[in-house]
This record gives structure tokens, C-alpha cells and sequence, in this order.
């Protein structure tokens, strides 16, 4: 393919020369002439493993050239990758000025060029800045519309400094957020013969990926370092407790605890991070992230308060109490925390656990439930029928399938989701359903 590259820094460059390799034609464009200069003299603008090597041979075999000129670059090309920096405000925003700048230079070439163009973004953006912000400015200029007349795409870029070669030819993945497959096809086309899995998303999706993995990144080297200075304080090597930690590959290095819920509760992890907080607050050793921990699931939980207040009605029925399913455990249950602010605030409250009423007939956690919450003992239905002849808003926080069955659509009662229904893809779409984070 025909390809141009906007922005020749650590992402563009790799990207020129690595496609050029594949066997692409190739021309990078970037503002600044020395780095234009340096690539036409097939030196690299970045330092890089394996990135002097591969300019100087693509630039010399003439799979590779730049420009400063953005008119010959949309000429000579049918597609062009946006690897402009997206560096951040001095508030903390993202600062958007180059790609506005870039998307009006192409836009303005793509005008007097005709013919369907594709451009795809691989600059980290925040989701919605592609389909709100860029797209209406390639539009003006180019006097068309996206998905037409000019294809759009998100790629975002997962190479590491320092690798980024090597990354680019093995990459832990390829996520496609796509207008319209047509543009999708394009990309595709461009990593066509290399390994890992292929993501093809929506636009905003795409965006999106970017943020969750090096917010996750960042997070895990936190909480790493954390550990490892709590543990340091307490006298233990904490390599050796992280090298077991990272043998788990159950519940530690695994899917488990990463998709969007409820809050946690349970007798153990509120206790546990309470009390190592505690131990590293006595040591001296500061613990940012630890010690938010537990203020970050009081928040959540007080998001699924705030939905209720948004549905402006006070009869709510609650299914689940216990804090997981397949226990009638209600110490430091979330569900019960819940149901607490929720009568606080003078809510008329039915609640339904079948294993909570199991326990109550078997008077197992009767003592528990009718020393400790004697108020919502008192909310508890026998039925899930009971519960929904009452509410007019319905808090889902069981799997139990003899709820999940009789949950109504459309008309009936608003359904807060605390778990991501089975059905939630397509309940999302109704009035009268709200999720907790999705
Ligand atoms: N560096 C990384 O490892 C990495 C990894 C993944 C994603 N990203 C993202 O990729 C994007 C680029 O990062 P980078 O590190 O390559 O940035 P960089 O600052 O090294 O390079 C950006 C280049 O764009 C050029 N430029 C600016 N406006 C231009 C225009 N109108 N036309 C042509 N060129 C223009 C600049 O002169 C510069 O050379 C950012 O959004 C970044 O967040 C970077």
C-alpha cells in the first residue's frame, strides 16, 4: 500500500520504517525539517534498538522517504497514519492542538485530491476526541463525509520505548476501532501476515483501550513498589513474595477481579488492606494507592445509591444481600452497606436473598441478621415475586437465576445492574435500565 505517516517521532518513525519493511511505500511527513533531513539521509530522529539498521535499509532499497510537505505526502498515498504527540495540558487535559492541526492540513490536501483517502489515528486520544473533534474538521475541509468519501480508523499504538521494533513485528495485539469496515479492511490490510490477535471495536472503544492498559500499567508498578516497601519495613524480601504472588495465575495474574461490578466486601479483603495499611502507616511508609483502596469501593458503592436517587422513586426492591453468591455471609457485605444508605435515606426497602431466607428458616445467620441488622430483617421478602410486586426500582446484586428469570422489560419496574446482566448488552439500549459502570 501507499502509505503516508504524519509525525515522525518515537511511534511514527518505528511506524514508517517497520511498514516500509513490510514491504509498504512509504512517506513520513513531520513539521520538524531535521527529522525530515535525518530520514532522507537514512539516519533515524529516535534512539532506538534495531531502528538505525532498518532506516538505513528501507530508506536506501526507497521503500522509505519524508517530506515536510503535507500536500505531496496525501498525493502520493492512499492511507496516512496520525502519529502526532498528544502531550498533556499543564492542568492534567489532554492537549489536542497537533492533531487538530494535522487533521486540517490533510483534510485541506484530501480536498483537492478526490478519490477515497483513509486516515487513521494511532495518537492516544481520549474517547470521543476521534468521532467529536476530528471527524467534523476532516469533514469541513475535505467537503465530504467520513465513511464515504474518507475513511476513518483508530490504531492505537501498544510498542514499548526501547523495543518498539521488535514489538511492532510481535504486538501483544491489533485494536481497529472503525467508522465503517471499509476503513477497518484498510488497516487490516496494513499488519497483514503479522502474529497476535486482531480487535476490531468501535471507534470510541478503541480509544478507550489505550487509557485501561497504561492506567493498569501504572497501577501495577504502583502497587508493586507499595508492597515492596511495606514488606521491605517489615523485614521481608518482597521479590520473594512476589515471585509467588505471580505463580497464582488463578485469582493474581489472571481475568479474575477485572471487569466492572459491584463494590467487594466479604470478612476479608476490607479487614486485610485495613489492617495492612495500618501496619504500613506505623512504619512510616507511605501508601497512596493501598490506602485508597478501600475509599475507591466506598465511592462505587455510592454510585449505585446515586442511581437510585436518579430514578426519582422510593419504592425499591433489592435482590441480594449476602456479599457473593452461594453464601449467606453478611459480614461486611456490600449489599448490606447499600441497603443501609438506602434506608437511611427513608427509601421503602424490600430485600430478597435466597440463601439469606434459607438461613433465617434455619436460623443459621438468624442471630447475626436480627441482632446486628434488626431493621432489615424486617425488609426481608420470601419471594422474588413479593419483592417485584413492591418496587419501582429494582437493584440487581445476585446471579440467582430464579431472579434473573423474572426480571421484567421495558414497562415494569427500573432495573439498576449491580452485576452486568447476561442480557445487559441489549438492555442497555432500553429506558428504564441503568448500569452501575457500563
Ligand atoms: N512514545 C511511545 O512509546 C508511545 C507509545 C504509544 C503511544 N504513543 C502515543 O503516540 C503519539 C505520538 O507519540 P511520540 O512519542 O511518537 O511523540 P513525539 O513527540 O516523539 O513525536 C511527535 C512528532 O509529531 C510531529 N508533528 C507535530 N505536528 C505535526 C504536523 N502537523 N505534521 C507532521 N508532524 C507533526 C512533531 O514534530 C514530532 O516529531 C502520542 O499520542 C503518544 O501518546 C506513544
Amino acid at each position: 500500500m501507499r502509505i503516508s505517516v504524519f509525525g515522525l517521532g518515537y511511534v511514527g518513525c518505528v511506524s514508517a520504517a517497520c511498514l516500509a519493511g513490510m514491504g509498504h511505500e512509504v512517506i513520513g511527513v513531520d513539521v520538524n525539517q531535521v527529522k525530515v533531513d535525518l530520514v532522507n539521509d537514512a539516519k533515524a530522529p529516535v534512539v532506538e534498538e534495531r531502528i538505525g539498521e532498518l532506516i538505513a535499509e528501507v530508506v536506501g532499497s526507497g521503500a522509505l522517504r519524508a517530506t515536510g510537505d503535507v500536500r505531496e505526502a496525501i498525493m502520493d498515498s492512499e492511507v496516512s497514519l496520525v502519529c502526532v504527540g498528544t502531550p498533556s495540558e499543564p492542568n492534567g487535559s489532554l492537549c489536542t492542538t497537533y492533531l487538530e492541526r494535522v487533521t486540517e492540513q490533510i483534510g485541506a490536501a484530501l480536498a483537492e485530491r478526490g478519490g477515497r483517502h483513509t486516515v487513521v489515528y494511532r495518537s492516544t486520544m481520549l474517547p470521543g476526541t476521534c468521532l467529536n473533534l476530528l471527524v467534523p474538521i476532516l469533514e469541513k475541509y475535505v467537503g465530504g463525509t467520513v465513511g464515504v468519501d474518507i475513511g476513518v480508523a483508530v490504531n492505537p499504538e501498544f510498542l514499548r520505548e526501547g523495543t518498539s521494533v521488535r514489538d511492532f513485528f510481535d504486538p501483544p495485539k491489533t485494536v481497529i476501532g472503525e467508522l465503517d469496515a471499509a476503513s477497518g479492511d484498510t488497516v487490516m490490510a496494513l499488519y497483514e501476515g503479522l502474529p497476535g490477535e486482531v480487535f476490531r471495536v468501535p471507534v470510541p472503544t478503541a480509544e478507550a483501550i489505550k487509557y485501561a492498559d497504561n492506567a493498569f500499567h501504572g497501577l501495577k508498578i504502583g502497587f508493586a513498589n507499595e508492597l515492596g516497601a511495606v514488606c521491605q519495613a517489615l523485614g521481608v524480601d518482597s521479590h520473594q513474595v512476589m515471585d509467588v504472588f505471580l505463580a497464582d495465575r488463578k485469582l493474581n495474574i489472571s481475568p479474575a477481579y477485572l471487569r466492572p461490578g459491584f463494590a467487594f466486601g466479604g470478612s476479608c479483603l476490607p479487614k486485610d488492606l485495613r489492617s495492612l495499611v495500618h501496619a504500613a502507616q506505623r512504619a512510616d511508609v507511605s501508601v497512596p494507592i493501598l490506602s485508597h483502596v478501600l475509599p475507591s469501593n466506598s465511592d462505587h458503592l455510592q454510585r449505585a445509591v446515586e442511581l437510585v436517587e436518579r430514578a426519582g422513586r422510593r419504592r425499591v426492591g433489592m435482590f441480594g444481600l449476602s456479599f457473593k453468591p452461594g453464601t449467606d455471609d453478611l459480614r461486611e457485605s456490600p449489599l448490606v452497606e447499600l441497603a443501609e444508605r438506602l434506608f437511611g435515606k427513608g427509601y421503602d426497602l424490600k430485600i430478597y436473598d435466597a440463601n439469606v431466607s434459607l438461613s433465617r428458616l434455619l436460623g443459621a445467620n438468624r442471630e447475626y441478621i436480627e441482632t446486628r441488622l434488626p431493621h432489615l430483617a424486617q425488609l426481608l421478602a420470601d419471594s422474588v415475586e413479593e419483592v417485584l410486586d413492591h418496587a419501582e426500582v429494582c437493584l440487581v446484586g445476585t446471579r440467582d437465576p430464579a431472579v434473573l428469570s423474572a426480571l421484567p422489560h421495558g414497562d415494569g419496574p427500573v432495573i439498576v445492574d449491580l452485576i452486568r446482566l447476561p442480557d445487559a448488552e441489549t438492555r442497555r439500549t432500553e429506558p428504564g435500565y441503568m448500569g452501575l459502570a457500563w
